[in-house]
């Protein structure tokens, strides 16, 4: 499990082992357009503010992923305890 904190919203949340970046914040009410749900397409695409992607995508190339700056929040989760995304 990792701590997803959003830094808009001011509100912290836990993404447990089987569970999507992508489905805890809809079950937080938080409204996220999605579209093939494997990482592929770049709709999910969420900026990182803070902490280390563990990047699970096929959508962004070698250079974006080392960059850290986005995560696909329907297939990555986190290398660091906590991410920070722009949300
Ligand atoms: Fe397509 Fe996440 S919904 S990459």
């Amino acid at each position: 499990a990792f701590e997803i904190a959003l830094a808009r919203s001011a509100v912290t949340l836990q993404v447990p082992a089987g569970k999507s970046i992508l489905q805890v914040l809809r079950e937080n009410g938080i409204k996220m357009a999605s579209s093939c749900g494997q990482g592929a397409c770049g709709t999910c695409k969420v900026r990182v503010l803070e902490g280390t992607p563990d990047h699970q995508d096929v959508y962004l190339n070698a250079s974006e992923k080392a960059s850290n700056a986005t995560i696909m929040t329907c297939v990555s989760r986190a290398k660091t305890d906590r991410l920070i995304l722009d949300l």
